[in-house]
């Protein structure tokens, strides 16, 4: 990363509250937007401590060294990166917005919903400048090969299986990685103190036809196809949320915001880098990562 005269980059765990505060004192902290957390699924299905220990209390960490800056008459925004998973499974109708119940099933969706749970009483009680923004699955370079789409490239291009779990049917919305950026910037300079808002594509796949569609782009690049063979159905995750759909139009509304990216253009954007950074997504699995990913895996 290039670091910008008024850009500091500081590698600290949001559970070590003693460092973070040392942290927040040194640079004058006056605003948060907290994206660290535990974010694998099936993770939190093998260890859920793990995740109420970074997502509930590491957030509870900021928001309390948020609270004290808050209290000592210093304005403090906080804004709190969550996720559509927190609303629960749709069925092939309805869409989610902010203000519908949490319902989490899984052990990472419920530690998010706790965090989520935190900042709102944060507000209601010490009155900080709280913003909470709810995305659907994102896409792009750098993103760790334990999720779908990172996971389906390395494999494909292995020529190892690739897991879909259950019979494939599941429903996720996919959105570039810099469109949610885009939606974040927005949120934190812009949203209205105590609201949330719900971040989205509107883009929908079933996870096979994601699937395919990524090992044809491969396919194109690569030839040697067809790599759709790989594909394997595995049994499926449990407690698998069978559909979510978030509806963005109160950030269109109210902050103007607009995915720029095409979803085609980008996915195939996607590939290309992992083609080009190959030995970055090997290095994920071979190097430091290794025993974290063949834990998921090994039973495969
Ligand atoms: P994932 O990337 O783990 O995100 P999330 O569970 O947070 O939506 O998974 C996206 C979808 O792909 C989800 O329905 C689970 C499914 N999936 C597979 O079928 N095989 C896999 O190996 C993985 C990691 C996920």
């Amino acid at each position: 990363i290039e670091e910008a005269p008024n850009y500091r980059f500081e590698k600290i765990s949001i559970c070590d509250f003693e460092l973070l505060k040392e942290c927040f004192n040194r640079y004058n902290v006056n605003a948060v937007i907290n994206l660290a957390a535990e974010t694998h699924v099936d993770r939190s299905i093998i260890g859920p401590a793990t995740f109420v220990e970074t997502n509930i209390n590491g957030a509870l960490n900021l928001l309390e060294l948020a609270r004290e800056k808050h209290q000592s008459g210093i304005p403090f925004r906080f804004h709190h990166v969550s996720t559509d998973e927190v609303f629960g499974s749709l069925d092939d109708n309805g869409i989610f917005t902010e203000s519908s119940p949490h319902c989490p099933n899984s052990p990472y969706s419920a530690s998010k919903a706790g965090s989520d749970h935190l900042v709102r009483a944060y507000r209601k009680t010490y009155g900080l400048d709280t913003v909470i923004s709810y995305s659907c699955n994102n896409f792009g370079p750098f993103q760790f090969p334990e999720k779908l789409v990172p996971l389906v490239i390395r494999n494909a291009l292995a020529r190892e299986l690739i897991p879909v779990y259950g019979d494939g049917s599941n429903i996720r919305q996919w959105l570039y990685v810099e469109d949610h950026c885009s939606a974040l910037d927005l949120v934190f300079n812009q949203g209205k103190a105590g609201k949330s808002y719900a971040i989205s594509s509107r883009t929908e796949f079933k996870n096979i036809d994601l699937v395919k569609n990524i090992c044809r782009i491969i396919d194109e690049l690569k030839g040697g196809g067809p790599r759709e063979k790989l594909i394997k159905l595995v049994p499926d995750r449990p407690g698998h949320d069978y559909r979510y759909a978030l509806d963005p139009s109160s950030i269109e509304n109210e902050l103007g915001w607009k995915p720029r990216f095409d979803f085609k253009e980008t996915l195939r954007k996607t590939v290309i880098w992992y083609l080009d950074n190959s030995d970055w997504l090997e290095n994920c699995i071979n190097g430091e990562y290794r025993n974290y990913y063949e834990q998921i895996y090994s039973n495969r």
